[in-house]
């Protein structure tokens, strides 16, 4: 079994209780247009990887076998049960609000293999649709059982990352009008985007079960290196992979003039792709796009780089006690850059 096969497992067992969790904590009740908008990507599907980040972490923290005990009442090692599901909820939530406005701002048409939410619904009930979610997420926090301080802790780590995840993609958006955008302020653009995400999928559960600062710190920073990770391969994907694979647009990177880790050291090699800016690229346009850029190093060097925070990340779980779900996570950190989808 390889890292791929192993992971995909540990999703595929824990998808339904999360999407129970979903719908039994979001209900579509009145005004409807609005909750169904809110519900429509989540049941639409994803990959669900931060919610299974989150439950392997509690899994870890705990020492507990895999799917072994409730989530909903799961045991802390610092005594008291708490609902780790809730949580889990809550940062698939905050993935749904980020995906929508994202959608918005990136002008894409196509989101986990449907209509965004501003193409099947309009602009107003997606951006209301994308506040409510951010704001359910803190109830759903707000909820989980746990200590009051322990609470506390959780969301202000959750309130931390929404604030990061603005500043990321305020960045992500200025640096389409830059000429020139360093690797350091790529990476600081992608840790507050997509990175900090991660990271609360992996530091709260440990909050919340009431696991020691030195275990907390070393889960956020796994979180931060292998979502930096993660997000040079959805860089990557968004130039290698056809759209119906990939539940999104391909191509909508180049379209949309973004900086990656690909197209900033195309640069610096003397190779631009900036011809695409604006169009409506055939397959074999992008094609000819991604072969300039191979044959710079650019995708080669986009991939070293993914794979030095894999091992990084991988490096933080030693302060996790040997056990099924701590491999499971190291597993998570292969996966995040051998994926297809
Ligand atoms: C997409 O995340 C947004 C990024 C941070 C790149 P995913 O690729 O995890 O999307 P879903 O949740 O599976 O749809
Ligand atoms: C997404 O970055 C970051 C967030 C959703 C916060 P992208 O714009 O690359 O994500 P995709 O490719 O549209 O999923
Ligand atoms: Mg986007
Ligand atoms: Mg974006
Ligand atoms: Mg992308």
């Amino acid at each position: 079994m390889t890292a791929t096969d192993r992971v995909e497992a540990a999703v595929a067992d824990r998808r339904e209780l999360v999407n129970d969790a979903i719908a039994e904590q979001l209900p579509v009740k009145h005004p409807e247009r609005l909750y169904d908008a809110s519900r429509y990507l989540l049941d639409a599907g994803g990959k669900r990887l931060r919610p299974t980040v989150l439950l392997l972490t509690a899994e870890a923290v705990s020492e507990v076998e895999p799917m072994a005990a409730d989530y909903r009442a799961f045991p802390s090692p610092a005594g008291g049960d708490v609902d780790v599901l809730t949580a889990a909820v809550a940062i698939e939530v905050i993935q749904s609000f980020t995906l929508i406005h994202d959608d918005i701002m990136d002008d894409d048409d196509l989101r986990r293999g449907v209509p965004a939410v501003h193409r099947e619904y309009d602009l107003e009930t997606a951006i209301l649709a994308g506040d409510t979610l951010y704001s359910k997420a803190f109830e759903y926090m707000l909820d989980t059982g746990a200590p009051a301080g322990r609470s506390v802790r959780a969301l202000d780590e959750l309130a931390t990352t929404c604030t990061e995840i603005c500043e990321g993609q305020a960045l992500d958006v200025d640096f389409e009008n830059r000429e020139a955008v360093t690797t350091d302020q790529y990476l600081e653009m992608v840790e507050c985007k997509t990175a900090v995400l991660y990271a609360a999928a992996s530091a709260i559960p440990a909050i919340l079960l009431g696991a020691d600062d030195e275990t907390v710190e070393a889960l956020h920073g796994y979180g931060l290196d292998v979502g930096r990770a993660f997000q040079i391969q959805d860089d990557l994907l968004d130039l290698t992979v056809a759209s119906d694979a990939l539940g999104k647009q391909r191509g909508s990177d180049l379209v949309e003039g973004k900086q990656t880790i690909v197209t900033l050291h195309a640069r610096d090699h003397g190779v631009d792709v900036d011809g695409l800016v604006g169009d409506d690229p055939t397959a074999a346009e992008i094609d000819a796009a991604v072969e300039r850029l191979e044959a710079a190093g650019s995708v080669d060097h986009a991939r070293e780089l993914a794979e030095e925070l894999v091992e990084s990340g991988k490096r933080r779980l030693e302060v996790l006690p040997q056990c099924e779900a701590h491999g499971l996570l190291g597993d998570v950190a292969d996966f995040l850059v051998e994926r297809g989808y």
